[in-house]
C-alpha cells in the first residue's frame, strides 16, 4: 500500500465546524483515484493535509511506510508531489526554467542532470517554447503546465493533482489527459471535470461536508446521477 489515510480530521478555527470528519482511505501503488465533491466539500484542504501544509487535528497518515510527523516530513515532500489550484501558489521563481529547476537544486542534484530532467519533462509536455519566459506572465493554462513540469521533474511516487484541467484549452485539456494516463505513478486527482475522472481513474471518493459520502469504482459511482446529485454536483 502506498497511501494510509486513517480517521483524519481537520479544522481551520476552533470556533468553527470540522473541514474534514473521519478521513479514512488508501491508495496503492500506481493507482489513480478521483476526488469529487462540491465546492467547499474539503477535497483542496485533503490534498494540503496529505503533503503536510495543514496540520491534522486528528488521525494518521503514512506514505510509502513512512509516517507523516516532523521527522517524516521532508522524506515524505519527496515521495509525494502536489500541483496547486491556484498556480500562482506555487510558481515564484522568475523565470519558468528556474521554478522547474528548483526542487532538483534544493535537493542536490547535479546541473547537468538537473538541465537533462527539465529537458525531457518540457519536452513532454509540449512546453519547451516556456524555458525562458517569465512565470508570472505565463497565462492561466500555461502557469498549470510549468507547475505540472515542476512536480513532474522530482520524479514522486504519489501526484497529488488539485483541478489539474481548470484553465485549460479544450485542446491542451486533452494533451494534459493523455499525459497523465501514461504515467507511472498514483494518483489522487480533486476535480470538477467528471469526464477527466472518467478518463483517467479507476476509483473515486466523494466527499460531501469534510466526510466520505461514496467511494467506489469510478465507472459506477459517475453513472449514478442520484448520487451525484445528493452530493451537490
Ligand atoms: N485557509 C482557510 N481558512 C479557513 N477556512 C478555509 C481555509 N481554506 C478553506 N477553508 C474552508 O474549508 C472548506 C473546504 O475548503 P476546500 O478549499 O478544501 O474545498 P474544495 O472542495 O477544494 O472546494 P473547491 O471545489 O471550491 O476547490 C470551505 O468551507 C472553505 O471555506
Ligand atoms: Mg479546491
Amino acid at each position: 500500500m502506498l497511501l494510509h489515510v486513517q480517521n483524519l480530521t481537520v479544522q481551520y478555527d476552533p470556533h468553527e465546524p470540522l473541514v474534514l470528519q473521519n478521513i479514512s482511505f488508501s491508495l496503492e501503488a500506481k493507482e489513480r483515484v478521483a476526488l469529487i465533491g462540491a465546492n467547499g466539500a474539503g477535497k483542496s484542504t485533503l490534498l494540503l493535509t496529505l503533503i503536510g501544509v495543514i496540520k491534522a487535528l486528528e488521525g494518521s497518515i503514512t506514505l510509502g511506510g513512512i509516517p507523516l510527523n516532523r521527522e517524516g516530513l521532508r522524506d515524505l515532500r519527496r515521495l509525494a508531489g502536489m500541483v496547486f489550484q491556484d498556480p500562482d501558489n506555487q510558481l515564484f521563481m522568475p523565470t519558468v526554467l528556474d521554478d522547474i529547476g528548483f526542487g532538483l537544486r534544493n535537493y542536490g542534484f547535479d546541473e547537468k542532470t538537473i538541465d537533462e530532467r527539465i529537458t525531457a519533462i518540457l519536452a513532454h509536455l509540449g512546453i519547451g517554447h516556456l524555458k525562458n519566459r517569465l512565470s508570472h506572465k505565463l497565462s492561466g493554462g500555461e502557469k498549470r503546465l510549468a507547475a505540472l513540469a515542476g512536480v513532474l521533474v522530482m520524479e514522486p511516487s504519489l501526484l497529488l493533482l488539485d483541478e489539474p484541467s481548470a484553465f485549460l484549452d479544450p485542446r491542451s485539456r486533452r494533451t494534459l489527459i493523455s499525459i497523465l494516463a501514461g504515467l507511472p505513478q498514483a494518483m489522487l486527482v480533486a476535480t470538477h471535470d467528471l469526464e477527466l475522472a472518467q478518463a483517467l481513474c479507476s476509483r473515486l471518493i466523494l466527499l460531501k461536508g469534510g466526510r466520505v459520502f461514496a467511494e467506489g469504482p469510478a465507472q459506477e459511482l459517475l453513472q449514478d446521477h442520484a448520487l451525484l446529485d445528493q452530493a451537490g454536483l
